[in-house]
C-alpha cells in the first residue's frame, strides 16, 4: 500500500522547477493573449472598465450570480472608500428538491429566480441603478451587454449561452413589475475584487477568486502597445489555462466533466472539483468503483483540520461518505492525500500570480502589487493561504515582501456597486 500511496502523493506534487516553468508559461500566454495570438489559452476579456477613484457615492443594488449561492444587496457608496451593506438577501442555486444550475432549468426559471431575490433587498416606491457580477466567460463590448460564451463550473441551464445576460434578468425583473431597477453593469467576479479592493487600498492591480471556481483579473495598462491606451481591468478566464502537466485523477476527473478539454487548471485548483479528485484518488487505493460522489471543501477542510491521535475525524467522514473504515496506516495517507490536493492547488495558483506580475512588471524590479481574492478556498481552507504565499517566495525571494495577498470578502457585491456608480470609465 505505501508504495502506491507515495506514488500518488508524488503525482501532486509540484517542486520549485515545475512551478517556475508555470510562472513563465503563463506569462508567455498572456502576452500571447494581448497580441491575439490563438495559441493563448486565455480569452482576455475586456471589462471596460478601469479602477474606481474612491469617490463614487450612492445606493446601488448589486447582484452576485456564479457560485453556490445568488446573492443581492443594497450598497450604499460614501465617496470615501467606506462602503455599507444596507441589506443583503441570499439563496442557494442548488437545494434539496430543485436544482438552478442543471439543464432542467431554462434561462426563463433562472431568471425569475435571480430576480425574486434582487427585489427582496429593493425598497418599494425606490429606483435603483444595478450592478451585475455574472462569474462566467462573456464578452462585451461596453460595460451593459456581457453574452455568456459558454457556462463552466459544471453549470447547464439551457438558452443561456450565447444571450445578453442583462436582457435575460431587464426581462425577468419587468415580468414581476414592482420597483424600478435598471441593470446598468456587468462584470465578472474577478473584476469585481479588484475594483473593490482599489476602492480601499493603492497598489491593488489583481483580483482573483479561489473558491467554487477559479479566474482571475488585473489591471492591464497597455504599457508596450505604443499607444495611449488607457488602464482596463482584463479578465484573464486562466481556469482555462491548458500548458500544465495533468496527472491520471485529472484525465478522469477531465474525461467525466461537462466540459471535457476545458478549464483544466480550474480542474486542478478550484474548490467545485478538489473534492472529486480527493475522492477518485480514494476510489483508486481502495478499489472503489467510482460514483457520482464528491467531498466538499467543508468535508476537506474538516479532515486537514484533524489533529486527533487517532485521525477520528478523517475515519468519520469517509465512513460516512464512502462507508469505509480505515485502519490506522490508512487513514494517515487519506489525510496526506487531502495535504497534496490541496497544497497542489494552493502553489499552482500562487505560480500564476507570479506569471502575471512577471507580466505587469517586465524586466524592471518587483513593485509593490496587493492582489485581491475572494473565495472559500483562500478565506477557509487549512494549508492553502500559506502555501500560496510559500510557493510566491519561492518564486520571488526577498521581493516577495512587496507582495500582498488579502482577503477581500464579498468583494463580488461590492464590485457590482461600484461597477454601477463609475459606468463605464475606459
Ligand atoms: C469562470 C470565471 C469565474 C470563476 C470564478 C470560472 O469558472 O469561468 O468567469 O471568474 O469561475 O467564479
Amino acid at each position: 500500500m505505501a508504495d502506491k500511496c507515495e506514488r500518488i502523493i508524488d503525482e501532486f506534487t509540484i517542486d520549485r522547477a515545475a512551478l517556475e516553468s508555470v510562472a513563465a508559461t503563463f506569462r508567455r500566454d498572456i502576452k500571447r493573449g494581448l497580441e491575439g495570438d490563438e495559441l493563448s489559452s486565455f480569452k482576455m476579456l475586456k471589462s471596460y472598465l478601469g479602477l474606481p477613484t474612491r469617490q463614487e457615492e450612492g445606493e446601488y443594488i448589486a447582484l452576485d450570480f456564479g457560485g453556490t449561492n445568488v446573492r443581492a444587496a443594497l450598497i450604499r457608496l460614501r465617496g470615501n472608500g467606506q462602503p455599507e451593506v444596507v441589506k443583503k438577501a441570499a439563496r442557494k442555486l442548488v437545494g434539496s428538491d430543485y436544482s438552478y444550475i442543471s439543464a432542467a432549468t431554462d434561462a426563463q426559471g433562472l431568471f425569475d429566480f435571480i430576480a425574486a431575490v434582487v427585489m427582496e433587498v429593493a425598497q418599494p416606491g425606490q429606483e435603483y441603478r444595478l450592478g451585475h457580477t455574472f462569474s462566467f466567460p462573456s464578452l462585451q463590448d461596453n460595460l451593459y451587454n456581457a453574452r455568456l460564451i459558454s457556462w463552466t463550473k459544471e453549470f447547464a441551464v439551457r438558452g443561456v449561452e450565447g444571450e445578453i445576460v442583462n436582457d435575460l434578468l431587464v426581462q425577468a425583473l419587468q415580468r414581476r413589475g414592482g420597483v424600478k431597477i435598471e441593470p446598468v453593469a456587468v462584470i465578472n467576479d474577478t473584476v469585481a475584487v479588484l475594483a473593490a479592493a482599489a476602492y480601499k487600498y493603492d497598489k491593488a492591480d489583481i483580483g482573483s477568486i479561489c473558491g467554487t471556481g477559479h479566474n482571475t483579473a488585473y489591471l492591464e495598462r497597455y504599457r508596450d502597445s505604443g499607444k495611449a491606451v488607457k488602464p482596463m481591468i482584463l479578465n484573464l478566464e486562466c481556469g482555462n489555462f491548458d500548458k500544465l502537466l495533468t496527472n491520471t485523477f485529472d484525465k478522469v476527473l477531465d474525461a467525466a466533466s461537462e466540459k471535457p478539454q476545458e478549464q483544466r487548471l480550474e480542474k486542478m485548483v478550484s474548490g467545485r472539483y478538489l473534492g472529486r479528485l480527493f475522492y477518485l484518488v480514494l476510489c483508486d487505493v481502495f478499489d472503489l468503483e467510482a460514483k457520482g460522489i464528491d467531498f466538499d471543501g467543508a468535508e476537506l477542510a474538516a479532515i486537514l483540520s484533524d489533529q486527533t491521535m487517532l485521525l477520528d475525524k478523517v475515519r468519520e467522514i469517509v465512513k460516512e461518505k464512502l462507508g469505509l473504515v480505515l485502519d490506522d496506516e490508512a487513514a494517515v495517507w487519506v489525510k496526506a492525500f487531502a495535504e497534496a490536493i490541496v497544497v497542489r492547488a494552493a502553489r499552482l495558483t500562487a505560480a500564476t500570480y507570479v506569471g502575471i506580475i512577471w507580466h505587469m512588471d517586465g524586466d524592471a524590479c518587483i513593485g509593490e502589487h496587493i492582489i485581491a481574492i475572494d473565495g472559500s478556498l483562500f478565506e477557509k481552507m487549512p494549508l492553502y493561504a500559506e502555501n500560496m504565499r510559500k510557493a510566491i517566495y519561492e518564486l520571488l525571494g526577498a521581493d516577495s515582501d512587496r507582495i500582498k495577498l488579502v482577503l477581500e470578502n464579498g468583494g463580488s457585491s461590492l464590485g457590482a456597486a461600484i461597477a454601477a456608480a463609475v459606468g463605464q470609465n475606459v
